[in-house]
């Protein structure tokens, strides 16, 4: 499978008046071309400023991509000038924010900057974009699309605004969509509505997609493979069948049982504690405060990589041998 992005040990920094935040410290994840990959974790965990590197929209200062590679088709990101970013950005690489309205223009008709969108980055007639525009109202479930072009955002519902930021993200046909929190300002039909919107582009298109979310249940239908985060790292990756079905990490399985499920029988568990201050990161494992099978050494050094399989990688001290045994002792006495 070809790999259209491949990010290693990406660390990312914010230098604040009360010291360095390490938002993300040494994340690597790779997106195969047309797949969904999802990240999720609790808000603060790093997923934005995961996806704003990619798009090198971290400010700086006080932001800055300390170390890592983002290879974008074989081309490091990370290293680029801002002039060719640019080109790249809203073109090969086109991102979703959470707030439909803040990435519409309140002055402009939608059909105004749907076209000046596409007119910014290529070469084609007022006919053209035009065409261009109304093609992706269409695609983006926008009834009557001629009219309303002419129309401003205030005069669009929530769940329609956000499909015309879709329409305006798609229209030079990237290669690679960054979604972070697009369903989360929305009701929860809507919500549906536009994940399905978001199948249906992939289908139509063959975009490869990063979803970011702090909701596993946003998750379940559409994301081939899961990254889990956790205090500025991923802590488990996986296909949907191996984090859902075969998680390992007790952090996922806490994200889990927080998941409201229709065959569920027990009672929603939320997590209890709160993930570490990023100013100043544990050397273990970040979530050993929280964790109900902490062993001493989680908190003293982080755990390598566990390989599960192909797909399916960990980092837990559980998956250590000698964990293993002490579980299995522990287990068998009882
Ligand atoms: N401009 C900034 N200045 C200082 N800290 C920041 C800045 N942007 C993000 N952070 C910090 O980086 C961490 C990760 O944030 P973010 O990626 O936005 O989390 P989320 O997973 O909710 O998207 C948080 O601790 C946040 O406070
Ligand atoms: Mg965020």
């Amino acid at each position: 499978m070809e790999k259209i992005l491949d990010v290693t040990d990406l660390h990312v920094t914010f230098t604040t008046y009360g010291g360095t935040v390490q938002a993300v410290r040494g994340v690597s994840f790779h997106l195969n071309k047309g797949e969904t990959l999802a990240i999720v974790g609790e808000s603060g965990c790093g997923k934005s400023v995961t996806s704003n590197a990619i798009m090198r929209l971290i400010p700086s200062p006080p932001g800055k991509i300390s170390n890592g590679t983002i290879l974008f088709k074989g081309k490091d990101l990370s290293k680029l000038s801002e002039k060719k970013m640019r080109a790249i950005r809203g073109v090969d690489i086109s991102m979703i924010f959470q707030d439909p309205m803040t990435a519409l223009n309140p002055t402009l008709t939608i059909g105004t900057q749907l076209i000046e969108g596409l007119k910014q980055h290529q070469n084609v007639s007022d006919a053209e974009a035009k065409e261009k525009a109304l093609e992706m109202l269409n695609l983006v479930g926008i009834p009557n699309p001629a009219e309303r072009m002419k129309q401003f955002p205030h005069q669009f519902s929530g769940g329609m605004r956000q499909r015309i930021v879709i329409a305006t993200a798609l229209i030079c046909e990237p290669e690679l969509l960054i979604a972070d929190e697009p369903t989360t300002a929305l009701d929860v039909t809507i919500q549906a509505q536009i994940l399905e919107l978001f199948e249906k582009i992939q289908d139509v298109t063959g975009v490869s997609i990063i979803l970011i979310t702090h909701d596993l249940g946003v998750v379940a239908k559409l994301a081939d493979r899961i990254a889990v985060m956790y205090a500025g790292k991923i802590i488990e990756t996986g296909t949907k069948r191996d984090i859902f079905y075969n998680p390992q990490h007790p952090y996922t399985k806490g994200l889990l049982n927080s998941v409201p499920r229709l065959d569920a029988k027990g009672k929603l568990q939320p997590i209890d504690g709160t993930p570490p201050d990023l100013f100043s990161p544990p050397a273990g494992c970040p979530f050993t405060p929280r964790c109900p099978f902490a062993m001493e050494v989680c908190n003293k050094v982080y755990p390598d990589s566990s390989k599960l399989s192909d797909s399916h990688t960990v980092d837990c001290w559980l998956q250590d041998v000698r964990a293993k045994q002490l579980v299995t002792t522990t287990v068998t006495k009882q």
